[in-house]
């Protein structure tokens, strides 16, 4: 095999590794078609791969081998205080034809990082690909969150005796806003320990009270003997500031909140708010349903794949300490 050469990514790779992450994607999308067929063309990825490349503070490695391209990672930071002195590789940012060059390129790359003090790395990688995942986890990394889609259609969910799902109104912002808080709290605690920021629940009303009538979100709410136990919020995912470029697909729909009080859960209300707005997108005329949920959270990471949900992106996290 003739010599990998590594060395920083500069503008002059990017058409090259455009071509790269084209063939990823067309690859990732024979194990997931769902995803957009958009991106297998190499001038499409080429512009995802320009914008990465010009996110402020962005780098990365690329390697060839006997001229040509074999391999690239691309990281930035983002600005938010949440996920620590981090640098994030997004969906557009790695592709290689050979998944233990990921190592090297990690290697190269991260030296930057680390010497910039961004010692929270956080990369997108697709889920399809076990060599390129291992690549990443023999480098220290772990599954944080999973990305996942299912089609747009209906399914046949009986709806436990004594469970209803129906639209909320106004009269239910008090729960509603109850609800909010029940996924921080529950992500607080272990397993996940997640670090999200907790509001209050008078934030939360007030949020409601201005939200509740916006055409662009469908609300749903599920009771038990009459009394509301849980809600889920369905959307268009172009709402979402998550699941961008390769990882999000056209005409879809986004399962973006669902929540059951802690009394109420395990007994189907999940599957029936979620059953809900898959339902909705199909009548919304949405194609897909996407989702996404840390991996760590022992209910949801249980309760999205039950209805129909699979993979895309894993996004997996390395915390460097000294
Ligand atoms: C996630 C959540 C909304 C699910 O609601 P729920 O009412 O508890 O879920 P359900 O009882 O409808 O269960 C949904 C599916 O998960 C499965 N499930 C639930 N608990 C499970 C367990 N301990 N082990 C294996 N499967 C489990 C159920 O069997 C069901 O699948 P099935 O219908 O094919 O049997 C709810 O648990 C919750 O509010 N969690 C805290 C907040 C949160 O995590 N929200 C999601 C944000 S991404």
């Amino acid at each position: 095999m003739s010599r990998t050469e590594l060395r920083p990514f500069t503008a002059a790779d990017l058409a090259a590794c455009a071509t790269l992450l084209a063939d990823r994607h067309r690859r990732h999308r024979v194990a997931q078609p769902l995803l957009s067929a958009r991106f297998e063309d190499a001038a499409a990825a080429l512009a995802e791969l320009t914008t990465a490349y010009e996110t402020p503070d962005a780098s990365g490695a690329v390697a060839y081998r006997a001229g040509g391209p074999v391999g690239f990672v691309l990281g930035a930071p983002k600005p938010s205080p949440l996920w620590g002195p981090n640098i994030w590789v997004e969906a557009a940012g790695m592709a290689t034809t050979d998944p233990e060059v990921m190592r090297d390129l990690y290697a190269l790359a991260a030296t930057r990082w680390v010497d910039e003090g961004r010692t929270a790395h956080y990369a997108v990688v697709p889920a399809h690909d076990a060599e390129l995942v291992q690549a990443w986890f023999r480098l220290g990394f772990g599954q944080q969150h999973a990305h996942a889609i299912r089609p747009a259609a209906r399914s046949a969910t009986v709806t436990p005796a004594g469970l209803s799902v129906r639209r909320a109104t106004r009269a239910d912002i008090p729960l509603l806003a109850q609800l909010d808080l029940e996924l921080p709290l529950h992500q607080g605690q272990s397993p996940t320990f997640s670090a999200g920021p907790m509001g209050t629940l008078e934030e939360a009303v007030a949020e409601w009270t201005a939200d509740i009538d916006n055409p662009g979100y469908a609300t749903f709410v599920a009771e038990a003997d009459g009394q509301v136990i849980g809600s889920a919020i369905g959307c268009a995912l172009e709402k979402s500031s998550a699941h961008l470029s390769l990882a999000r697909p056209e005409h879809a729909g986004f399962l973006g909140f669902a929540a059951v009080l802690p009394h109420a859960r395990g007994v189907g209300a999940g599957r029936a708010l979620g059953t809900a707005v898959i339902d909705w997108a199909v009548s919304a005329g949405f194609d897909s349903v996407v989702t996404d949920w840390r991996v760590t959270n022992l209910l949801s990471s249980r309760a999205w794949p039950k209805l129909g949900f699979t993979d895309t992106f894993l996004r997996l996290h390395r915390l460097i300490r000294f």
